[in-house]
């Protein structure tokens, strides 16, 4: 068998996180500039299969606990096709940052997956390898919405709403966007189960939050469906509002939000689970320098400039 490589991108939430969990739906898209890499050769007579994540400095074999999450994909997918361990090499790589809300977890599993699937003579449907990748995002997050193995697993801007099957939709006008890490790790499922146990004491006022941030998410829809961009901004900002009712923002993200803001941004919000990892900007071109560079001075760790088309 000749080597297969395969790869899927990065994620980032544009409107919805949060809400989500709580069946209103959010909408995120995929971020091409990074990736994660994956590729299978041909191994010697039974040493099974040998998995190197070269940026972990890692190397696993089939025997190691399921724990590990590039075990359990490799074991998940050759349960779903019913094949015995091959003898083979794999090698992950990933230049998507780690526990910032770009989905990188979500995407080592896909490019895996993928490309062992190849590798093996059976390529798997994007909803196939979707709910393969689901299975191990639960080991990351407990108990996940399915959004970011949706969005790294089709490769496309994504309407997702829990449980039912994910809407795809058209992206009218390129929407530029500039991504922003405050360097502060902070895991998803701490910040999913803060909100959590906040909606328990007091279910009421979270319900409403989760409503309001659900129609704005459906108005953003229509925005970037019609290619009402100039609408999108304000959505972003006022989504960051609601964010920020949820005790999900911090210092440090709204420091970077309000910069973007005041060098000219559209809007901004946080993205993905909060307390931390990244914020995004909407931001017309020709601003895209200026933003980028108060975002720097406002203590962004990282930025990446974006555009979904
Ligand atoms: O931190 P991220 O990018 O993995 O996003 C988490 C999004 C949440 O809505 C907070 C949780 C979820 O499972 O959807």
């Amino acid at each position: 068998m000749s080597a297969v490589t395969a790869s899927a991108p990065g994620k980032i939430i544009l409107f919805g996180e949060h809400a989500v969990v709580y069946g209103e739906p959010a909408l995120a898209v995929p971020v091409f500039k990074v990736q994660a890499t994956a590729t299978v050769h041909k191994g010697m007579p039974g040493e099974g299969l040998i998995i190197d994540a070269v940026d972990l400095n890692l190397r696993l074999s089939l025997a190691q606990a399921a724990t590990e999450a590039l075990v359990l994909t490799a074991r998940l997918v050759l349960d779903h096709l019913g094949v015995p361990e091959p003898d083979a090499h794999m090698t992950v790589r990933s230049t998507i940052p780690m526990a910032s809300g770009l989905g990188s977890g979500a995407a080592i599993s896909a490019a895996l997956g993928r490309a062992l699937a190849s590798y093996l003579g059976h390529p798997l449907e994007p909803a196939e390898l979707s709910s393969l990748v689901y299975e191990v995002e639960k080991l990351h997050h407990g108990t996940p919405s399915g959004i970011d193995n949706t969005v790294v697993c089709y490769g496309q801007p994504v309407y997702f709403t829990r449980g039912n099957a994910p809407q795809t939709f058209q992206v009218s006008a390129p929407l530029h966007l500039l991504i922003a890490d405050t360097g502060i790790a902070s895991p998803t499922r701490a910040s999913v189960n803060a909100v959590r146990e906040a909606w328990e004491q007091d279910r009421q006022t979270y319900a409403a939050i989760f409503r309001q941030i659900g129609e704005i998410t459906r108005q953003a829809r229509s925005a970037i469906e019609s290619g009402h961009l100039a609408e999108l901004g304000p959505l972003m900002t006022r989504n960051q509002h609601y964010l920020a009712q949820l005790d999900v923002s911090s210092p440090e993200l709204d420091a970077l939000i309000r910069a973007a803001i005041l060098a000219g941004a559209e809007g901004a919000k946080l993205s993905g689970g909060g307390r931390g990892g990244n914020m995004i900007a909407m931001v017309v071109p020709d601003r895209v320098g200026q933003v980028e560079s108060a975002l720097r001075q406002a203590g962004a760790v990282r930025t990446i400039y974006t555009v979904v088309s």
